[in-house]
């Protein structure tokens, strides 16, 4: 799979490897979203075909869903397996805390909630991700369509009562296409360059009525495995207090 990967791709390769080997014959797994989970999931697909891995997945996207199934990977869903043992998945920023932001791929609603139905969240990167503080990545918030330009103006002057960042910027497909979540929810994403409190930030937004869910993921991830683009990856854990 690695002979044609740009240094970029070898070093999410690199990570969802050493991620895969976490996982083990019965397991409950949460699939994640995006291009580093992609690599996860065939990574999990080879070991199903060429060692008889037996696992339960469960997808954070209908993306992740369709590609799974595809290679091989039983697909559940949480009303038939509500509690997990791990889930994997990617990040778009990750902190000395382990604090992350996702959402990056719009699928932060569900990564949320399965991986908060999981004993333990690991997140695969590489190391771009890495930040001192939080926030330079867009920040993506999902919201109703119902009222949804009434969320936008009561993020825009929540952010503003914190003295953080600019206005919201909905999410967009291509023209004035607007981006549609799995389910059906708008997104807008958050300039703020800088986040001191990221805690009080993820409460806060998600008070505002047609908040559904924001990417803003606090002491969630317990581990983040980094991959370099030399294909050598190293581990990080959450700090402890
Ligand atoms: C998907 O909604 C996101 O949370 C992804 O996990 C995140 O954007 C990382 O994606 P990549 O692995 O493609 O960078």
């Amino acid at each position: 799979m690695t002979e044609h990967l740009s240094p970029g791709d070898r070093a999410k390769f690199a990570a969802a490897k050493r991620a895969s080997a976490l996982v083990e014959s019965g397991m409950r797994v949460g699939l994640g979203t995006g291009s580093t989970a992609a690599f996860l999931v065939r990574c999990l697909g080879d070991r199903v075909r060429e060692e008889g891995l037996s696992i339960q997945g469960v997808p954070t996207s209908s993306r992740t869903a369709h590609l799974a199934r595809e290679v091989g990977i039983e697909v559940f869903t949480l009303e038939d397996l509500p509690q997990l043992d791990l889930t994997i998945d990617g990040a778009d920023e990750f902190d000395p805390d382990l604090n992350l932001i996702k959402g990056g791929g719009g699928a932060l609603l569900q990564e949320k909630i399965v991986a908060m139905a999981s004993n333990k969240m690991v997140v695969i990167t590489d190391d771009s991700k890495k930040v001192d503080t939080l926030g330079a990545f867009a920040l993506p918030v999902e919201v109703l369509k119902f009222g949804w330009q009434t969320s936008h103006e009561l993020i825009k002057n929540r952010l503003e009562s914190l003295g953080l960042g600019d206005k919201p910027i909905a999410r967009r497909m291509s023209g004035e296409t607007p981006y549609v979540t799995d389910e059906g929810n708008y997104i807008l994403d958050l300039q703020l360059g800088h986040i001191a409190d990221a805690p009080q930030l993820a409460l806060r937004l998600n008070q505002i009525p047609g908040v559904v869910e924001n990417g803003l993921f606090i002491a969630i991830c317990e581990r983040v495995i980094i991959g370099y683009n030399d294909g050598t990856t190293s581990e990080q854990g959450r700090p402890v207090g």
